[in-house]
């Protein structure tokens, strides 16, 4: 029995993918085998990463076959070359919140290899609140209620996940919090297009930068730290790592590499993520999740004011990351 019903694209490589409407059906066995494996009781807050990924994968996909064939029929929409996906119902919206994500932990392990989100706690169901006020610290963009312009996520890692879901419990009701996402192979198109643009391609594969590791993902969590992760914005894949305020106060605190042909590219760069075609803009409605390969996509979200919006965000590796790289 399939459980992708129907695709649609909305742009290239962003497409909307319809679910079957049973996933949830098998919370009891999944609920089962995940507290087995951890030995306690298990709820979406509470989830960490697993040592025996692998295992648990195998154990979950044996109890329930219905996260088995939708965890393949998604990864082969990602291997035909599709970057986002958007399910605009994931028929999770009769579960409580801790439910719901341990759902949701269950996708992200069937695809891959889930990572804790800050080094403390190592919580993989990440709750989207706004909960930090701007010029508190150096906050992320997902503590914030202000605009979040076009990044890709853990740009301040060694090796930043592949992937990562985003579930909206509850859209913000103000008309704010819209998303808005390209693939980046348009952002390259459009580059190659000008002199200019090919030059600023060529300085950003070729020049590392310096980028600043926001607060909360220090291992001290002290504001007044200064850590930083130096990386070049596109490497020999073209596998994109921006964040403009990261990369831009890694500049401004470690001047000697904000090199004229650096700052020059950085304008072509930010002029194509505002120019290049092919850009989707949705609100993630509730119950709904996108579901974003962060090495070839970049995402961006408006401002908003309803302070109620919550989402849930899992980022998972594509293969087992190294044991001191995340
Ligand atoms: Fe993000």
């Amino acid at each position: 029995m399939p459980q992708v019903l129907t695709r649609k694209f909305l742009a290239d490589s962003i497409e909307q993918v319809q679910i079957g409407d049973n996933l949830a059906d098998d919370l009891a066995q999944i609920r089962v085998v995940l507290e087995n494996h951890f030995g306690a009781v298990v709820n979406g807050s509470n989830l960490t990463p697993t040592a025996d990924p692998d295992g648990l994968r195998a154990a979950l996909f044996e109890a329930s076959p219905r996260l088995k064939d939708t965890v393949h029929e998604l990864r082969s929409i990602f291997d035909g070359g599709t970057s986002v996906m958007i399910v605009p119902q994931v028929h999770l919206a009769h579960l409580d919140v801790d439910d719901r994500g341990l759902m949701l932990y269950c996708l992200a392990l069937g695809l891959g290899y889930p990572t804790g989100t800050e080094p403390r706690h190592r919580q993989v169901v990440w709750p989207v609140i706004a909960r930090a006020k701007p010029g508190e610290g150096f906050a992320t963009h997902s503590e914030l209620d202000t605009e979040a312009k076009y990044h890709t996520d853990t740009t301040f890692y060694p090796n930043p996940e592949r992937y990562f879901i985003l579930y909206s419990v509850r859209a913000a009701r103000c008309g704010g919090g819209v998303s808005k996402l390209r693939a980046s192979k348009h952002i390259i198109n459009y580059l190659q297009k000008t002199d200019e643009g090919k030059r600023a391609l060529q300085v950003l594969r070729a020049l590392r930068v310096p980028f600043r590791i926001p607060s909360v993902f220090t291992d001290s969590g002290d504001a007044s730290e200064k850590v930083y992760t130096f990386s070049r914005i596109l490497d020999d894949q073209d596998k994109v790592r921006w964040r403009d305020d990261t990369v831009k106060r890694g500049l401004t605190e470690q001047p000697s590499f904000a090199h004229p042909d650096i700052n020059r590219s950085i304008e072509e760069f930010e002029k194509a993520l505002d120019e290049a075609p092919e850009e989707v803009r949705l609100t993630l409605d509730d119950d709904s999740l996108m579901l974003v390969d962060n090495h070839r996509a970049l995402h961006a979200r408006t401002a908003f004011q309803d302070r109620v919006r919550h989402l849930l965000r899992i980022r998972f590796h594509d293969r087992p990351p190294m044991q001191d790289a995340r």
